[in-house]
């Protein structure tokens, strides 16, 4: 077994590093039982087979099943669009953000080189258009993923594309580029799959969309881009076993989870800021904005009781936003958590040159000789002590390097800490109802049968006020 590839210092969300901002030893230690009582309750989830993420992890033949799947796709496929949305497609998104390599959508092919990806997420017609204009679809896999399996933008999505598969390719030649991703039983994806003899990926039922991304949903592009599947399902599991370990002393994602509920309940902190001084890692800020928001903005709480309660996150990228939102950071509000990802090793760097354009000018003369990286470093050293001179509290996240392993530990322990924290702000972290009901009024508006009485009570709403209509 390897040594842990990610390491949380949390001393600045602390008395330790901000004094009477933060809670000592003896607040901390008297967080224990809460925090306990938490992994409890998530545990107890866990055995009754309610929740699978944890196990995620131990699955190697769905793992194996997706890179076979990617050895034996036609090598003239050099392409894979992810049509899907949300949990869908944010998680695959982040792992190749993370580790494939940047830009890689515009290195030329070459047979038997990992494909590129794309992640459209969204409907908007003129970015979809474009996608479909501008990719060769005789080089194209199209990866169709929904865990309900009707989710009405990845339905559009895959409509259009089946439409325009059939009349370019024919309905026989098109068969070989699509692939499925959806629950193994329910739904309608799983009826097309089987219809129409399409390869189908199973999402455990017991995992949601926001969860899944170690599951075929981020597996199966992950093993298409040629990344190190295994690796990532290591770094999971060996952060998965710190994480169920009953003690906010050794637990990453208990501490993490309890300091950041304790910052927003008991401090007013509800803003949650994750900034990435890595740029492959900004994605899994992303990922992590919608699993910390949809998990834990909730309505009722666990015992049906109206609450209205949640942390708001915010993603932001180091050092871009410290030229847009670190002003507000620093000096506004003391109403934020920071989290700020780091690399140790970045794995690479490119040295700032001397000679006489930088010795012509002081602002340009002590960079010379630096790295890039290392001028992020300092930054990030910067924006850290800006922070915590004013204690304000900032926890630091940082992977030994951006290794597929450490991303497995870095998405484990954000999934882990967020499940731990939905009995800490004592709300369901798993459901999303907020969700569904957007999903009800959106069939509403566009007149689906089956939601007439939802769309005549939309009808009522107060229309624009000419008053305010300027
Ligand atoms: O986490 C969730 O459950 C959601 O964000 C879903 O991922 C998103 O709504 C897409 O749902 P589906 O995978 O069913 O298409």
């Amino acid at each position: 077994m390897s040594a842990n590839q990610l390491v949380l210092d949390a001393t600045a969300l602390t008395a330790a590093g901000i004094g009477d901002k933060g809670p000592d030893d003896h607040a901390i230690a008297s967080l224990g039982d809460s925090a306990k009582r938490a992994l409890e309750l998530t545990q107890a989830r866990r055995t009754r087979g309610e929740i699978g993420f944890l196990d995620l992890p131990e699955d190697r033949g769905a793992a194996r099943a997706c890179m076979d799947f990617a050895r034996s796709l036609d090598p003239d496929i050099d392409t894979v669009v992810t049509l899907g949305i949300g949990g869908s497609s944010l998680g695959p998104r982040a792992l190749y953000s993370a580790l494939g390599r940047p830009l890689d959508q515009l290195a030329q092919r070459s047979p038997g080189m990992p494909r590129r990806l794309f992640f459209p997420d969204n409907i908007d017609p003129i970015t979809f258009g474009a996608i479909i204009e501008r990719l060769p679809l005789d080089r194209v896999l199209w990866n169709v993923v929904t865990k309900s399996g009707g989710t009405a933008e990845t339905c559009a999505q895959f409509l259009v594309v089946a439409a325009e598969l059939d009349k370019r390719l024919g309905p026989e030649r098109a068969k070989k580029h699509v692939v499925c991703t959806t629950d193994p039983q329910k739904g309608a994806l799983r009826a097309i799959a089987r219809e129409r003899n399409y390869p189908a990926f199973d999402i455990p039922p017991n995992v949601g969309g926001r969860f899944s991304v170690l599951s075929p949903v981020g597996l199966l592009p992950a093993a298409l881009a040629g990344l190190d599947v295994m690796g990532l399902l290591d770094g999971a599991a060996r952060m998965r076993d710190r994480a169920l370990v009953p003690d906010l002393a050794t637990n990453p994602a208990l501490l993490l989870a309890t300091l950041l509920h304790h910052h927003h309940l008991v401090r007013g902190r509800p803003m949650h800021v994750m900034m990435s001084y890595v740029d492959g890692l900004y994605d899994t800020a992303d990922w992590f904005r919608q699993l910390w928001a949809e998990s834990l903005g909730k309505e009722k709480s666990a015992d049906g009781r109206t609450i209205n309660v949640g942390p708001t996150p915010i993603a932001a990228r180091g050092a871009t936003d410290q030229h847009s939102q670190l002003q507000l950071f620093a000096e506004g509000p003391d109403d934020k958590v920071f989290l700020l990802l780091a690399a140790a090793d970045r794995g690479g760097e490119i040295k700032i040159p001397g000679g006489p354009l930088a010795e012509s000018q002081a602002e340009f003369a002590y960079l010379a000789g630096h790295g890039m990286g290392e001028l992020l470093d300092a930054e990030l050293t910067g924006t850290m002590s800006s922070l915590v001179r004013r204690n304000r509290p900032v926890g630091k996240l940082t992977l030994a390097k951006v290794s597929a392993e450490a991303v497995g530990e870095l998405l484990m322990l954000l999934e882990a800490a967020t499940a731990l924290a939905g009995p800490l702000y004592n709300v369901d972290p798993f459901d999303q109802p907020g969700v569904e009901e957007a999903k009800r009024l959106a069939f509403a508006a566009l007149g689906r049968p089956g939601y007439e009485a939802l769309a005549l009570e939309m009808s009522k709403a107060p229309g624009p006020d000419p008053k305010y209509v300027l």
